[in-house]
C-alpha cells in the first residue's frame, strides 16, 4: 500500500468514528477520490427500518455527485473486521456507473489492506441493461 493510501485508510477509519449504526454496530468509512484530488467521505446511516441503511460508499458516491464529481479515481471502505470487509452489490452497482474499474483498497482499522479493480468485483455491470434488439 502507498503512504497516500495510508493516510485515506487513517481519514477513512475517522469517518467510520461517525458511523451512525445502533443495530448493527458495524462502522464502516470511505473516502472517495476524485481525479481532481478532491476527496469525498461517507459513513454507513443505519435506519430503524432497517432497508432505509445506506452504505458507507454510496454516501460518498452521492456527496461526490452533489459536489459535481462524477471522475474518481480509487476508493477506500474500512471497517473494524479480521479480514477487510468487502462493499456489498448495491454500493458495487452505483460506484460502477462512474468508474466500472475504479481502485478499491479494502482495509481493516489495523490497516490491513488488500487492492482490487472494481472490474474484478463486478463484472459486466451493465452489458445488456436497456439495450433493446
Ligand atoms: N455496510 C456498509 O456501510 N458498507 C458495506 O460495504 C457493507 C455494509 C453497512 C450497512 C449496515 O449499516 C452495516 O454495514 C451492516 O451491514
Amino acid at each position: 500500500m502507498q503512504t497516500t493510501d495510508q493516510q485515506l485508510v487513517a481519514q477513512a477509519i475517522e469517518v467510520a468514528g461517525r458511523a451512525y449504526a445502533p443495530y448493527s454496530n458495524f462502522l464502516v468509512g470511505a473516502v472517495l477520490v476524485g481525479r481532481d484530488g478532491r476527496i469525498f467521505t461517507g459513513c454507513n446511516v443505519e435506519n430503524i427500518s432497517f432497508g432505509l441503511t445506506i452504505c458507507a460508499e454510496r454516501n460518498a458516491v452521492f456527496a461526490a455527485v452533489a459536489a459535481g464529481c462524477r471522475d474518481f479515481e480509487l476508493i477506500v471502505i474500512v471497517a473494524d473486521t479480521e479480514v477487510p470487509a468487502s462493499p456489498c452489490g448495491a454500493c458495487r452497482q452505483v460506484l460502477a456507473e462512474f468508474q466500472p474499474n475504479l481502485k478499491v483498497v479494502l482495509a481493516n482499522f489495523r490497516g490491513q489492506s488488500e487492492t482490487f479493480h472494481l472490474s474484478q468485483l463486478l463484472p459486466r455491470p451493465t452489458a445488456g441493461i436497456l439495450d433493446r434488439p
